[in-house]
């Protein structure tokens, strides 16, 4: 029978996948003096490429099984209703704030010339989003050691036209979720929690531990792959909210009012009786646009490889906080030159880096030492932005002074800008890697 050879190809070819593994990336090699020691990467074992190998078998492609099991597992981790898969975390991001814009919610839509609160010392595509539409991000200064945003400020940033906060919880450290959600419910405000570099996060609210991402109205999360868990590219959007998951995935979706699944027709069962905008009565729901929408939509390769990290999640925090206590014990010592990190308090972070500003009298700067570390091939990363007001994408902004606000004089930020790097604390990081990271820093401050 032709199916089932088919099926015994199948088994064939998923037991030479897992030979494939072992020959090619089983062996992990221990570290040798001068190896590259990057900050973050895949972190995998034959079970994501053979359930790769399997979906790209079915060849269904866009968005099927392996999504929708996917969509299912990572809203039960996370213990909320509704997570939507879409192609990045800052389409994740996209479809969060455009969620807002829909004028299905009334007089609480986010509309042109609105404003956020949020930070200029992050990652763009969390501010992308609120520039893009016309609405006005409204910068409040962070705090050191936490990096998070100044909840002090909030109340000053505040105007008749802000509508919600919108920052991420920085390299894995929660934000002030107290503080900002009792802000937040005050002035009737959208939160939506940027978790792209959070996944894991706990953080204690009066009522209970709760997982980064869930507290706010919407959260997102990456899965390009130095993040917690990958799919090479890959991204959500998780609520508690049917109304808003409807929303995000309209704009995911087309724009679509219809919610069919993929190769599905007819769900509502009212696919040709309805009455939509001035369309003709009983125009095909399928085809029926409730919002100017994308097409952010994620692929079954992308899922399957996200079923089988999924269910590592919990190891590969552990391990990211384990690394960071390693290296923050490893570096205590050096507190004199560098401003160490700190978790914020209530919160359990699960770490995406581990962060060192330079103090200003340590006797040297950071060009200085991100040099030498990137010369011993220790790889180095930027707060990202650092102070996104001063990049060229803000150019025409700076210049006309429309299209965003500033709080104060965003010292901290600017601080950042000039003075902080991190290095991984990533699952493929050892003991070894670990010890090489602290010596060489060290070595290097001890030699100035
Ligand atoms: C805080 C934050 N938000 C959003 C993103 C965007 O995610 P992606 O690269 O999947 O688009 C990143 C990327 O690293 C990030 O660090």
């Amino acid at each position: 029978m032709p199916h089932s050879k088919a099926n015994k190809l199948r088994e064939q070819i998923l037991d030479l996948t897992r030979e494939y593994y072992k020959e090619q990336f089983a062996e992990k090699k221990p570290y040798e003096p001068g190896d590259r020691i990057a900050y973050g990467g895949r972190y995998f074992d034959e079970k994501e490429i053979v359930s790769l190998v399997d979906s790209s078998l079915d060849f269904w492609l866009t968005s099927g099984k392996y999504c929708a099991q996917f969509e299912s597992g990572f809203a039960e981790y996370l213990g909320l209703s509704f997570c939507s898969l879409v192609n990045s975390g800052s389409s994740a991001n996209l479809l969060a704030f455009m969620a807002l814009t829909s004028p299905a919610l009334g007089e609480r839509r986010i509309k042109p010339g609105d404003e956020v609160i949020t930070v200029a010392c992050g990652f763009p595509t969390t501010i992308a989003p609120i520039m893009q539409y016309g609405a006005v991000p409204v910068f409040i200064d962070v705090t050191l050691p936490t990096y998070n945003l100044d909840v002090t400020q909030l109340e000053a940033a505040l105007s008749p036209r802000t509508k919600a906060v919108m920052a991420a919880h920085t390299l894995g450290n929660p934000f002030d979720l107290r503080a900002v959600t009792a802000f937040c419910e005050k002035h009737s405000l959208w939160l939506i929690e940027d978790n792209c570099d959070a996944l894991g996060s706990i953080y204690e609210m009066p009522e209970g531990l709760r997982l980064t991402g869930t507290i706010g109205d919407l959260g997102t999360s990456s899965f390009y792959p130095p993040h917690h868990m990958t799919m090479g590219e890959g991204g959500a959007v998780y609520t508690n909210s049917a109304q808003l998951r409807r929303l995000v995935e309209s704009f995911r979706d087309w724009g679509r009012d219809c919610y069919c699944a993929s190769g599905k027709d007819d769900t509502c069962r009212h696919r040709f009786d309805g009455q939509y905008g001035q369309l003709p009565s009983g125009y095909d729901h399928k085809y029926v646009y409730s919002h100017l929408g994308y097409n952010m939509k994620a692929t079954e390769m992308q899922a399957a490889i996200g079923v089988e990290q999924l269910k590592k999640l919990p190891s590969f925090v552990e391990m990211r906080r384990n690394n960071w206590q390693y290296l923050r014990d490893q570096l205590d010592c050096l507190s004199g030159k560098f401003v160490l990190p700190e978790a914020t308090e209530y919160s359990q972070p699960s770490w995406f880096g581990f962060l060192l500003t330079i103090r200003e009298d340590a006797g040297f700067g950071r060009e200085e030492i991100v040099r030498e570390l990137e010369g011993k091939n220790i790889q180095t990363r930027m707060l990202f932005a650092g102070n996104l007001i001063y990049h060229p994408c803000f150019d025409p902004y700076r210049a006309s002074g429309e299209g965003y606000r500033v709080i104060g004089e965003l010292k901290n930020t600017d601080r950042v800008m000039n003075r902080t790097f991190w290095i991984g604390v990533y699952p493929g990081m050892d003991k070894t890697r670990l010890d090489r990271m602290a010596q060489v820093i060290t070595d290097f401050v001890r030699e100035r």
